[in-house]
């Protein structure tokens, strides 16, 4: 994966701008091996490629269910040490904490009066998330692809790489940005070009193949987390859910075996490589062989980072103090272009 920003497919207004790259991970609970490999790891490979790039660690996005106040300050340092361990830096890539940009929350209000209930009432992720007891889920768990939309269109962003999770999220975008441009006359809001590309845009769980990985999973087995230790990712890999055939001469061979394919899938983007290749080096292969290879890459790959994030989670301030500097570079972005979307709507300027 080069993490280049192609062209966009449509006409819909992302391909006549610069490119910029915007995306989020949540602070709750630890960072997993499917947020590295399916986000957090592209991200590095997009501000490689020399693209403005922009990461927002998005703790309003986190209180639309209850969050402890102390646990919530300690996965936002945390996650912005994930963030700069596995290579992304503050002074290439803007990295913030979205509670600090105001931007975010006011525009994420402007896009609810834009977006129909009818298009949140589709949305998976909430019934996912509210479960049968919809009546004691929060109003912002319900509003809450609104505000992703805002934290997108806040920057006039052109290209966002997530997870295969986030795609109904960002089709929801597309559709705000569409209707906001239509009801005002206007071409303001880019037509956002989802990114979700590489062997790991859904890294399902360790336990069961037909689960994503999951940092709410209630089993600790079923994800990697960044802050394991070598001997529990050797472990939890050890552990994983398999069949017992050996691994097969061909992908297609893959295709009824979930929880091969996720290993296979895993071992892959860790590499750098394709599933294809993995195959053509580990076809008859049987898990016991297989394995201790990837648990061998997953250490070799992981613990680098988790060692930097412990490192710098001694330096409390100094993330604060980068966080800080990464919300002014984002105010900045930001502000005018909520100046402008208030002169379409109509308000008045008092000041
Ligand atoms: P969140 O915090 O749940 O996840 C962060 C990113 O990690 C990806 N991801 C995965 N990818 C592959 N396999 C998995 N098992 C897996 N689990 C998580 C997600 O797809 C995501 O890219 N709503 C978003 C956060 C958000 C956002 C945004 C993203 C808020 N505003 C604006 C992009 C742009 C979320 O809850 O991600």
């Amino acid at each position: 994966m080069t993490g280049a920003v192609h062209t966009p497919r449509d006409g819909g207004g992302a391909n006549r701008r610069t490119p910029r790259v915007f995306s989020g991970i949540q602070p709750s609970g630890h960072l997993t091996l499917g947020n590295y490999l399916g986000a957090m790891k592209r991200f590095v490979d997009m501000q490689e490629s020399g693209t403005e790039t922009i990461y927002c660690i998005v703790d309003l996005h986190a209180i639309t269910v209850w969050q402890d106040p102390a646990a919530l300050t300690r996965a936002t340092r945390e996650l912005a040490a994930g963030f700069i361990a596995a290579g992304i830096d503050p002074k290439r890539s803007v990295l913030f904490n979205q509670s600090q940009v105001p931007a975010h929350a006011e525009l994420g209000w402007i896009f609810s009066c834009v977006a129909r209930i009818g298009w949140l009432n589709r949305m998976t992720q909430f019934k996912d998330k509210a479960g049968k007891n919809r009546e004691a889920a929060s109003v912002g768990l319900y509003a809450y692809p609104t505000l992703m939309a805002a934290d997108i269109l806040a920057y006039h962003a052109t290209h966002v790489p997530v997870g295969e999770d986030q795609k109904q999220h960002l089709e929801l975008t597309r559709d705000i940005a569409i209707k906001f441009n239509q009801d005002f006359g206007v071409d303001f809001f880019p037509v956002v070009e989802p990114v979700i590309e590489g062997a790991a845009t859904r890294v399902m769980s360790l336990r069961d193949g037909s689960k994503k990985m999951s940092k709410s999973d209630p089993s600790d087995m079923s994800r990697i987390n960044l802050t394991d230790d070598a001997d529990t990712i050797a472990k939890k890999i050890r552990k994983a859910r398999t069949d017992p055939e050996p691994l097969p001469d061909s992908v297609e061979g893959l295709e009824d075996r979930p929880e091969a394919r996720n290993l296979v899938n895993i071992y892959a983007a860790l590499a750098d490589t394709t599933p294809g290749a993995v195959i053509a080096d580990h076809a008859g292969q049987q898990f016991a062989t297989f394995k201790p290879s990837l648990a061998d890459l997953a250490v070799a790959k992981l613990a680098p980072i988790s060692e930097e994030m412990g490192r710098l989670m001694e330096d409390p301030a100094e993330i604060d103090r980068l966080l800080g500097h990464g919300a002014d570079r984002a105010a900045e972005i930001a502000e005018p272009i909520l100046a402008r979307t208030r002169d379409i709507i109509g308000m008045v300027r008092s000041r």
